[in-house]
């Protein structure tokens, strides 16, 4: 059985990372999603949060299964099965910083390969800091975000929270 780690802040999940997580399962047997806890970063949402949002937006899909981690990615995925970390590309700007990543992980750990899928078109430029802002200046965010989070984040920063 091929297992696929996707891993990531999801600091909210977009429907970029979903893409991403759809894409991974048509590649493999089973996906693995899961939430970095980072005490060095100041995610929006706490560590729960961000699980609760990711659990509710992949909650039918029968392949893909939820977690969290911390340290190292590639322990993380060896303790899962997993053969792969699946890691999305928007464009070229990603390229410089998934390539150290994927470089060093391999230094770690040889036999867990990096594989890259190209984000689909219509979510190339989506990210999750610059739908934050979206909503922090009262934007409409609702096509790249679920409409869970979409509540969360107005609730969190929109002009309802303030
Ligand atoms: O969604 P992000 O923030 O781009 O995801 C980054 C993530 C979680 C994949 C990366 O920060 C990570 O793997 N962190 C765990 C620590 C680690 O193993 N770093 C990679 C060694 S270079």
């Amino acid at each position: 059985m091929r297992i696929a780690l996707c891993p990531g802040s999801f600091d909210p999940v977009t429907y970029a990372h979903l893409d991403i997580v759809q894409r991974a399962s048509r590649l493999f047997d089973r996906v693995h999603v899961a939430v970095l806890e980072n005490p060095n970063k100041n995610p929006l949402f706490s560590l729960e949060e961000r699980l609760e949002m990711l659990k509710e937006a992949t909650k039918n899909w029968s392949k893909v299964e939820q977690g969290v981690f911390s340290g190292l990615v590639v322990e993380y995925a060896r303790q899962v099965g997993a053969s792969a970390i699946v890691r999305g590309l928007r464009a070229v700007s990603d390229f410089e910083y998934e390539f150290q990543m994927a470089a060093m992980n391999r230094h770690l750990a040889e036999d867990v390969e990096t594989v890259f899928v190209m984000t689909s078109s219509e979510y190339a430029f989506v990210s999750s800091s610059l739908i934050k802002e979206v909503v922090r200046y009262g934007g409409d965010v609702s096509r790249w975000v679920p409409p869970n989070v979409k509540e969360r984040l107005v609730e969190r920063l929109g002009k309802r929270g303030q």
